[in-house]
């Protein structure tokens, strides 16, 4: 009786697999706004691939960015002042840099009362907003998110990111009347909706950089999304090398071992 019932119970299994196999869809439904929304551009970075390294210039810039546009909006919370050290910045720059945030949160150590002082080398990168409810009510209800990890969070990482950046565009003609932007929203064709809450951030000659190099929307959407690539993972280059490291050890290791296994083996006379 066991046996029979046992077998039935498997089969009751698999059939319920197979449906939900054959049930499954393998795209989504196809809609408006999945036939007009656009996959990433790539952006190659010489943070890319099997060999990599730090374009510390790249990143001096793409901070400069962040910190002069989108630290009006958004902030880096999980990266200290003093990791900017990594690219080429001496204690003391770290310090003034540090030093012109003035909206470091504290209590005043006098009256108790909540207070603001300038930043450490030890802070991390502030919100520029007290709380959720002061961001989203600046934003027309939406909430510039924390950037830290954005390269890691979203589909595409930095792809994405500098697609986003360079991506806003009037809306085509013959764009559905349910896909047009509504109030306060903004038309891009690489976000997921086609229509985000954040204005486009970064216009032509914006931001000067001290090297003199180009500052037209391409290159510091580039800069800053190479930013955003060290933000999320500081130690990536080093993570990479460490790897090849490790095979070198292992791919010693193996020869020494087959070596005195053929040593060990050796027909020789003792
Ligand atoms: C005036 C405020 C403001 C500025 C300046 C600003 N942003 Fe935003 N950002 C927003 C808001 C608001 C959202 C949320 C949009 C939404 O969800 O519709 C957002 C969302 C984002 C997103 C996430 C999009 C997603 O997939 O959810 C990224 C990435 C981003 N911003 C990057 C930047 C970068 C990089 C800069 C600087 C070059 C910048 N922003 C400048 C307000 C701003």
């Amino acid at each position: 009786m066991v046996r029979p019932l046992g077998f039935l119970v498997g089969l009751g299994f698999i059939a319920a697999l197979v449906l939900a196999i054959l049930t499954t869809p393998l795209k989504n439904e196809p809609n408006a706004a999945h036939e007009i929304h656009k996959h990433p551009r790539h952006l190659a970075l010489t943070s890319d691939g099997l060999f990599p390294h730090w374009d510390k210039a790249q990143l001096q810039r793409g901070m400069q960015v962040y910190k002069e546009v989108c630290s009006a909006c958004h902030s880096l919370n999980l990266v200290a002042f003093r990791n900017i050290a990594d690219f080429g910045y001496t204690e003391g720059q770290v310090k003034s840099f540090a030093k012109s945030y003035d909206n470091i949160p504290s209590i005043n150590p006098d009256t108790g009362e909540p207070a603001t002082r300038t930043g450490l080398p030890s802070d991390h990168f502030p919100s520029p907003y007290p709380n959720e409810v002061a961001a989203r009510a600046a934003n027309n209800n939406a909430l510039p998110p924390d950037l830290s990890l954005i390269t890691k969070a979203r589909e595409g990482g930095k792809d994405y990111v500098y697609s986003l950046l360079t991506g806003y565009q009037n809306p085509p003609k013959d764009l559905p009347k349910e896909l047009q932007p509504g109030t306060g929203l903004h038309y891009n064709p690489y976000f997921a909706n086609l229509n985000l809450a954040m204005a486009k951030p970064l216009n032509d000659g914006q931001v000067t950089f001290a090297d003199g190099s180009k500052n037209d929307v391409e290159h510091m959407a580039r800069d800053v999304s190479a930013f955003l690539v060290w933000t999320a993972e500081p130690n990536l280059v080093k993570r990479v090398w460490t790897g090849w490291a490790v095979l070198l050890f292992i791919a010693m290791f193996t020869a020494l071992t087959y070596l005195s296994y053929r040593n060990i083996w050796a027909d020789k006379k003792h």
